[in-house]
């Protein structure tokens, strides 16, 4: 049996994770017990709105490890779970450890693991915003340094990579089917040099719960009547980024931009705890009718998304969604990662923005085909296989 432990600890983690461990079920009710699953949540987010919504409303199971790590400076925050993680991979002995994305608690624990000589598996690896200012891009370079296996959500990570000196890649965005993959993968992994990084492109988790979720959301979720919205009739707004809320010049920017565009709209802002803390003193400089609400589930804000008019989000994970549900956004930052999104003209830098702004369908499949996690999983089994961890 393959122990494999998952790190998790911020907002977005959770529903990567959930995609994962979605595509671990299936793999074990198929091929019995072929993996020993561990959960360790650092703790990282811990109010209930930012992190158990998240695990009651997808199903998850509670983790084997709550390291109860907080808040903190980032030097502050990356040691402590830096720390806590290493006793607890001492303890579970895992073949090997995933991370997602690109938080402290992705940094944290890539760094412990791998002074353990665990191998450590990136999902959501070779993103860049080529700014290292953001904390989040510092964190994506180191935990792909120290990684074994790069799942890529799209052909522009693996070209980062590829940039960056990675050379082991495989499956250059070419889609292979899912029947006989392990067959088909066992093929294409062969880890024959320890310490040679793979590089795999094999799409974008958040597509995976996306696709199977929307009609959940559509079902369950009453955020519309709570919050008496008719569809199409409010845009919808998120803040969170550090390097948004804690720079005065940006947010300023960012309001007197709203204010010149979305004069007597009604805008919905779901208020992460670190923009709630520095927004009241802008509370009457708006010309915009906005409505502040509590952090949202991913349900509901699916559904808000889905129904709003147009997303505007320092997010990286809204711009996605906000592409696959075809509407529109702004993203309220001077670069994107998701470089694609902008391509298609979905989404737009809130610098370049026009009021006439026209979609595509370019790119629709840049992101994978909904199947990334069970590719991941699989990847994972076969280089398990080979490999004398
Ligand atoms: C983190 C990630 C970011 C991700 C985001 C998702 C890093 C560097 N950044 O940012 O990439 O997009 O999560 O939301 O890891 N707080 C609470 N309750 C909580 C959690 C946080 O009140 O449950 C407050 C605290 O005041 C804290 C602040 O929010 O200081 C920021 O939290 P933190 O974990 O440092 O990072 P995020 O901004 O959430």
């Amino acid at each position: 049996m393959i122990k494999i432990v998952n790190v998790v600890g911020a907002r977005p983690q959770f529903i990567k994770y959930f995609a994962v461990l979605q595509a671990i079920r299936k793999f074990n009710e198929t091929y019995a017990n072929t993996f020993n699953n561990i959960l360790i949540h650092t703790g990282q987010h811990y109010d209930y709105k930012m992190s158990k919504i998240f695990f009651d409303e997808l199903g998850i199971n509670e983790p084997v490890y709550h390291l109860g790590v907080g808040s903190g400076s980032h030097g502050e925050q990356t040691a402590q779970i830096i720390q806590r993680v290493e006793v607890a991979l001492k303890e579970s002995k895992p073949d090997v450890v995933l991370v997602y994305g690109d938080t402290n608690s992705t940094l944290g624990t890539a760094i412990s693991a791998v002074k353990l000589n665990i191998k450590v598996v990136h999902i959501e690896s070779g993103l860049r915003s080529f700014n290292k200012c953001m904390a989040e891009e510092v964190n994506r370079i180191l935990v792909d340094q120290v990684s074994t296996l790069l799942f890529c959500p799209s052909k522009t990570a693996v070209n980062n990579l590829e940039s960056e000196g990675f050379k082991n890649i495989l499956d250059g965005g070419k889609r292979t089917k899912l029947n006989n993959s392990l067959q088909i993968y066992n093929d294409m992994i062969c880890p024959t040099d320890r310490n040679k990084a793979v590089v795999i492109n094999v799409g974008d988790v958040m597509y995976d719960v996306l696709l199977r979720a929307v009609n959940i959301a559509q079902k369950k979720s009453t955020i519309l009547q709570k919050l008496k919205l008719n569809s199409s009739e409010f845009y919808l707004l998120t803040l969170h980024r550090a390097e948004t809320t804690d720079n005065i010049e940006k947010l300023n920017n960012i309001i007197a931009f709203i204010n010149d565009n979305f004069i007597d709209e009604k805008i919905i802002f779901p208020m992460h705890p670190r923009i709630k803390k520095v927004f009241e003193s802008y509370k009457h400089k708006l010309n915009f009718d906005i409505k502040f609400i509590e952090p949202l589930g991913y349900l509901d804000m699916l559904m808000l998304m889905k129904n709003s008019k147009l997303l505007m989000t320092d997010s990286g994970g809204m711009q996605k969604e906000a592409f696959w549900l075809k509407k529109p956004c702004i993203t309220m930052r001077d670069e994107t990662e998701w470089v694609e999104t902008v391509e298609s003209g979905w989404n737009v830098l809130y610098k370049d923005f026009k009021s006439s702004h026209i979609p595509t369908d370019k790119n629709l499949d840049c992101y994978g085909d909904g199947n990334a996690s069970d590719r991941i999983v699989s990847y994972i089994k076969s280089y398990c296989d080979k490999s004398d961890l």
